[in-house]
């Protein structure tokens, strides 16, 4: 989603800002633009489409300045356009502002700005925030309460960052329900919606907190609260290297990220497995355990692909922790009125820590009384600092939109949680020794599954002009079919659907003719002979097999048309290997269809709007 960054200091801020936005571009956006205050100048440029674009103008321009603010835009409120980009200015062009968030109230504050006799240039619900700011400032307030004057009015969410040509030694930014975090650098300071756009600059971060305000000079910062009232701010050291966030000789994020899998799985379970007795140990919610052991249900809430990986985690949990486990999309859940007993444990799942229905839902479970754990992928996350304990996923930063190297290392997270809590209930030391045993093998299973890459890009090339794909699995493979759909449908623009495998015979069967290809995942596993029954279903049919199969199963060759034979695992961990030919096919099509894989169209990496 839009992405902000804004730079206070001695050097030329437009290389700062294009660097930055270009980091930013991971996120999914529309237009962008950039706005500098420099010697008793202020100036705009902006544009629809790509940073690359205002690149080239700024160029032109040949523009120098000491501060500046930049954002890409990914559009709620009017379409994406040069108008409609950030920063929005003051009719004086010397207020400058950019925006991440909704202005629910923007209506009613925009007609009474026209009373007054604002003029609009944009159809943006942002638009509103500078022209209130500018209000106050010709009512004599200086900037900063200027700001919290026009927030005070505001009904909505934000992360905002503002510069004033009359104010040009400081950026104010404020935060509720938008991500922000300062960089503290020498002689010069940040402000970004996500570190990596100032990871090139400064490893030393302050994390604003919801109705936190920042006033942030060239050598100095000041945090406030709502009330006016200072806040000391804890300043935390990143350990995000530059390399992690480059393509590293990849041509995309993506394909970089599904390779990485060795290495996210095993640093996944780094430090955390006890071979010795079979278990695990996870510092993070090491305070806690008791109450989640004797948890009586446990609620997992989460969205998209962690949706996926918490519907895997019901089947490890209620198949080894022996308790009642219940999936929520955490949009549904914040809304729905959920039952929530105070002996429930609310599992939150967020690769990125920032979605804002899934933060929502984490309040909402909070403010009932139930244990909320985190397990996020992003450090410092909103979701991770705001839950009561929590589990990182380690993945390192995940920067294709497609998740890929954050679904397995969830799918681990859940194993070792499992684990923990059925050792400490019902399950033998000689089962567990066998769970920890195979976590242990994972990594050298899927550098073997990743050398069938061009295996797969074959099968990508033979099925890439379709225009349906069905994905079918029973049990732990269920949550696989689902996700290997949801890969192919947000990169490669092809409809597909994830089924439980029997249940196709209640209505999708309809579909199966000799243009519909079927994808099983049909592992040996306990469901294997009534997959089968389902494969010859679709057989009988016409329909154009794939499975993915293990690789002693030599019977599968014979039904189907394709098989990609991948090796072995206990059945609670399949899901972790069977998902990646899956991404890798995914990947293969939208790459020959030539789309944008690292960004799809209206996709963003991180959705921080309801
Ligand atoms: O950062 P989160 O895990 O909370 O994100 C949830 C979804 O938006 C995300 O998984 C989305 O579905 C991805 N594009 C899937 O590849």
């Amino acid at each position: 989603m839009c992405g902000i960054i804004g730079y206070i200091g001695e050097k030329n801020c437009v290389p700062i800002l294009i660097n930055g936005l270009k980091r930013l571009e991971y996120r999914g956006y529309d237009s962008a633009g950039i706005g500098i205050i420099a010697n008793g100048n202020s100036e705009i440029v902006k544009n629809k489409g790509k940073v690359s674009l205002l690149e080239h103008k700024m160029k032109d321009l040949q523009l120098y300045a000491n501060l500046g603010i930049g954002h890409t835009r990914w559009a709620t409120h009017g379409i994406p356009n040069e108008i409609n980009a950030h920063p929005h200015s003051n009719l004086s062009n010397t207020l400058f502002l950019i925006h991440n968030g909704i202005i629910e109230n923007y209506r009613v504050i925009k007609k009474e700005l026209e009373n007054q006799g604002y003029h609009f240039k944009s159809d943006t619900d942002s638009e509103v925030l500078v022209h209130l700011i500018d209000r106050f400032l010709t009512l004599g307030f200086d900037l900063c309460k200027s700001v919290q004057l026009a927030l005070n009015e505001v009904v909505g969410t934000y992360g905002i960052a503002v510069i004033y040509k009359d104010e040009p030694d400081k950026i104010i930014a404020a935060r509720k329900g938008s991500p922000l975090v300062v960089g503290l650098g020498n002689n010069e300071n940040f402000i970004a919606s996500d570190v990596s756009a100032i990871l090139a600059h400064t490893k030393q971060v302050v994390y604003l907190d919801d109705g936190e305000l920042a006033v942030i000079s060239k050598d100095n910062f000041i945090v406030k609260n709502i009330s006016d009232i200072e806040i000391e701010k804890e300043v935390h050291e990143i350990s995000t290297t530059l390399e992690e966030i480059d393509k590293g000789g990849y041509s995309h994020f993506m394909l970089k990220e599904i390779m990485e899998q060795p290495e996210s799985v095993r640093n996944s379970m780094r430090g955390r497995l006890l071979p010795e007795d079979g278990t695990a140990k996870l510092g993070g919610i090491s305070e806690v355990v008791d109450r989640l052991v004797n948890s009586k249900r446990i609620i997992i809430t989460a969205c998209g692909t962690s949706w996926h990986a918490a519907l895997v985690g019901e089947y490890m949990i209620e198949n080894f922790a022996q308790i009642p486990t219940e999936i929520e999309y955490a949009s549904e859940f914040r809304y729905r009125n959920p039952i929530i007993n105070k002996d429930d444990t609310v599992l939150v799942i967020s690769q990125s820590g920032e979605t804002a229905d899934t933060l929502a839902a984490m309040r909402e479970a909070k403010s009932r009384g139930a244990l909320v754990l985190g397990i996020c992928n992003v450090v410092g996350s909103t979701i991770a600092r705001e839950s009561m304990a929590g589990v990182y996923i380690h993945a390192g930063p995940e920067i294709g939109v497609a998740s890929t190297k954050a679904f397995t290392a969830q799918l681990v997270v859940l194993s070792l949680i499992t684990l923990l809590i059925a050792r400490r209930k019902n399950l033998s030391m000689a089962e567990g020794k066998k769970i920890v045993e195979a976590l242990n093998s994972l990594p050298d299973k899927i550098t073997d599954i990743l050398k069938l890459n061009d295996r797969i890009e074959q099968l990508a090339e033979k099925f890439k002009d379709a225009n349906n794909f069905l994905y079918l699995g029973r049990g732990y493979q269920f949550p696989v079919a689902l996700e290997g759909a949801l890969k192919l449908k947000e990169i490669s623009y092809i409809h597909a659907e994830g089924y439980p495998a029997a249940e196709m015979k209640h209505g999708p069967i309809a579909l199966i003719d000799e243009n519909m290809p079927v994808v099983f995942i049909a592992p040996k596993d306990s469901a294997y002979d009534k997959v089968v029954s389902n494969i010859e279903e679709v057989r009988a049919r016409g329909g154009r097999l794939i499975a993915i199969a293990s690789e002693n199963d030599n019977d599968i060759d014979r039904l189907v048309d394709d098989t990609i034979k991948i090796p072995d695992t206990v059945e609670m961990l399949r899901p972790i290997l069977t998902s990646i030919p899956l991404q890798l096919l995914a990947y293969h099509i939208a790459v020959k269809k030539e789309l944008n894989v690292d960004q799809p169209r209206n996709l963003a990496k991180s959705v921080t709007v309801e």
